[in-house]
């Protein structure tokens, strides 16, 4: 029986663009959307964007756009990374859409009619880059407990939703319903917070002199409504205008409640307090799941632009695959906790697990088929064929990577581990039974044990479609299988072919014939990337144009070209790195800013720098040279007596442009 899935994830920033964090929590939603469609469900999977407040406001204005450029620019960011990570969502809400505005203010004057917002003036401590308010009492050595950041007392009029009286029914509410806040360690912070504090009213108003990038309140246009009222209302206004069928169904709204809220911690208590409270004072029905994930750290450190260590998803797909990047952020971490980030984890996982492991298995199998049976995948006979040990752990691996409960608690790395068994067991029975032997002495065996392994992978494609979609329709289509994964899956859950599916004798009603492709994940070298990995005494070398150009025997493939990516960058400002006569400290605008040293002091003057365009290496790690951290290196050429020149685009071009 199919049913409705509605599924979110926070509406990101426009800030600035996206990195890791951004893409865990998509691809997660990602994963539960494909799982929902494999059963047929009817899904509706929105993401979008959070363009207006005070953090976009300044971001645009230190780049010296308006807001509404500024959003324009970077939600092309956030499409294309969605585009690149095979992402299906079915809608993108922006906050600036017409209709979502309209929503809002829809939903602010029906509070404001029913006495539920209230005006009055407040004392408060803010934090600026936070965009939140704290009584005294919150602060942590008088500086913002969230951000540790310095926090400004401000007074004003403002208008409140009157939260406070609704904490009561919200504790009873989250104690009735024990999925509501997942993992049960959150949904115990949460009324842990709940029981122990008393809940504030909620101040859901900027004054426009203060804060002039914001949704009008309806009932006063001397104020814009506070971004995260506005950002909340995202899930319910895109089920009038973005939800399949919404044109149909505006009167009835039936794609509200969200099924699932897919979150970081970070934004855990404004889902759970104050989207929760709001809804209850709307009177409409809460969502079904706020799942609040943990946060990765990137090896040992917050991730964070002044430590140089953001990670770029592109870079991480472009350099390891799409599925590679996927397969890992889902599998090195139990979904729900904290994780740390490592280049060198992620090789390791693509050489085990999905090299040796996955890679392997599939192109011994379909050597082997191709050698021994010219390709063709035959079913052995039905009769006298008892279940094997070998179909009864597979057939119990593949359950246990089905289990609706391991699916209601997101546990993606226990039902990949789930996958992985049935390739373990897969890869055991190849060195068992020794086909290569079989097939001197027993071709009925030889067939039994292809059989089931020809099975086994297409379990395994099966299993991987909503983690690793291109893969495992590869793998489908190497097996020899015509029809679309999705479609099967589907066809299970019907109850067609039921227990078909599970049934080592179940077979396709066409000739099967195998057809191995190129290896699905090549292992990669750890040497090169260890060479990468500049120290700080080898790093000035490379960073400047005096490194030893290539030898005639260095030759490398096109794919370590493509490793590199180089933008255009302009050059903000520059100064001269201290005690040294030859660095020189660049901020560099290459769509995002970032400090570049370079050894060109001897060559160029700090003022004559200022304004050029230039190469520079964007996904370089960074390196201190004398001490001061480099995000990259600029291209140069070496002149006459090894003088280093400047390598700049020949018309005027972009900050941040890509060079192919
Ligand atoms: O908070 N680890 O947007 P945002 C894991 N606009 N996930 C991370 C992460 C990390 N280190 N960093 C970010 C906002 N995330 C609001 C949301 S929703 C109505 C409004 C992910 O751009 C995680 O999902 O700051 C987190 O909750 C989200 O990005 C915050 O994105």
């Amino acid at each position: 029986m199919s049913s409705r899935f509605y599924v979110t994830t926070p509406i990101y920033y426009v800030n600035d663009i996206p990195h890791i964090g951004h893409a865990y929590t998509t691809i997660a939603a990602d994963i539960v959307a494909r799982r929902h469609r494999l059963l047929g469900d009817e899904v509706f999977f929105l993401t979008g964007t959070d363009e207006h407040g005070q953090k976009v406001e300044k971001a645009a204005q230190d780049k010296g756009r308006s807001p509404k450029e500024q959003a324009d620019l970077m939600v092309d960011n956030f499409r294309g990374l969605w585009r690149k990570l095979n992402i299906s969502h079915d809608n993108f809400i922006r906050t600036t859409d017409p209709e979502h505005i309209r929503t809002v203010q829809g939903l602010l004057q029906m509070l404001w009619d029913r006495g539920e917002i209230e005006k009055r003036e407040y004392t408060g401590w803010y934090c600026t880059p936070d965009e939140r308010f704290w009584t005294e009492k919150d602060l942590v050595e008088n500086k913002c407990p969230d951000c540790g950041r310095p926090v400004e007392q401000i007074r004003e009029e403002n208008y409140f939703f009157l939260m406070s009286k609704y904490q009561e029914r919200l504790i009873a509410y989250i104690n009735e319903n024990p999925s509501y806040i997942m993992p049960e360690s959150r949904r115990n912070e949460v009324l842990g917070f709940l029981r122990t504090n008393d809940l504030g009213d909620l101040c859901i108003s900027r004054p426009k002199q203060r804060l002039a990038w914001g949704i009008p309140l309806p009932f006063d246009d001397g104020f814009v409504t506070y971004v995260w009222f506005d950002a909340l209302v995202n899930y319910f206004s895109a089920t009038r205008y973005l939800a399949p069928g919404a044109e149909q169904a505006k009167a009835g709204d039936f794609w509200w409640p969200a099924s699932l809220h897919l979150v970081g911690k970070d934004i855990l208590t404004t889902h759970a307090v104050y989207w929760s409270t709001m809804l209850m004072a709307l009177d409409l029905p809460l969502p079904g799941t706020i799942f609040a994930h943990g946060w990765w750290t990137i090896e040992g450190k917050k991730m964070s632009k002044s430590f140089g260590n953001m990670i770029d998803p592109h870079t991480m797909a472009d350099t390891y695959g799409v599925d590679a990047f996927r397969y890992f952020i889902c599998r090195e971490v139990t979904f729900g906790l904290d994780g740390d980030f490592s280049e060198e984890a992620l090789i390791q996982r693509i050489n085990t697990d999905l090299a040796n492991d996955l890679g392997n298995l599939l192109s011994r199998v379909l050597t082997m088929t191709e050698k021994y049976f010219n390709g063709s995948m035959v079913k052995p006979s039905p009769f006298g064929r008892a279940l094997s040990d070998y179909s009864r752990e597979c057939i119990g691996a593949y359950a246990n990577a089905h289990r609706q409960e391991s699916w209601d608690r997101l546990q993606f790395s226990a039902i990949l581990s789930h996958i992985w068994e049935m390739v373990r067991a897969a890869n055991n029975r190849i060195a068992q039974t020794e086909p290569w032997k079989l097939a001197k002495t027993d071709i009925p065996g030889l067939q039994e044990v292809m059989f089931d392994l020809w099975n086994t992978l297409r379990l395994v494609a099966l299993s991987l479609f909503p983690f690793m979609p291109e893969t495992s329709v590869k793998i489908w289509q190497q097996l020899g299988l015509k029809s679309l994964i999705e479609e099967t899956e589907r066809t299970r859950r019907e109850g067609s072919v039921l227990p078909g599916i599970y049934d080592q004798e179940w077979m396709p009603d066409y000739a099967v014939v195998v057809s191995k492709g190129e290896q699905l994940f090549p292992r990669i070298d750890t040497k090169m990337k260890e060479a990468k990995n500049m120290t700080e005494d080898t790093a000035p070398a490379a960073q400047t144009a005096e490194s030893p150009a290539a030898e005639p025997s260095n030759l490398i493939p096109i794919q370590d070209v493509m490793k590199v990516e180089l933008k255009v960058g302009k050059i903000i400002s520059a100064e001269r790195v201290k005690k040294s006569d030859k660095l020189i400290r660049l901020q560099v605008d290459t769509g995002e800013p970032r400090q570049v040293v370079a050894g060109i002091g001897k060559a160029y003057t700090p003022e004559e720098l200022v304004g050029k365009n230039i190469v520079v290496v964007a996904n370089l790690q960074p390196a201190k040279l004398m001490g001061v951290e480099s995000q990259g290196m600029l291209l140069a050429a070496t002149g006459a007596d090894g003088v280093p020149i400047i390598i700049t685009p020949e018309k005027d071009v972009e900050a941040g442009a890509k060079i192919k």
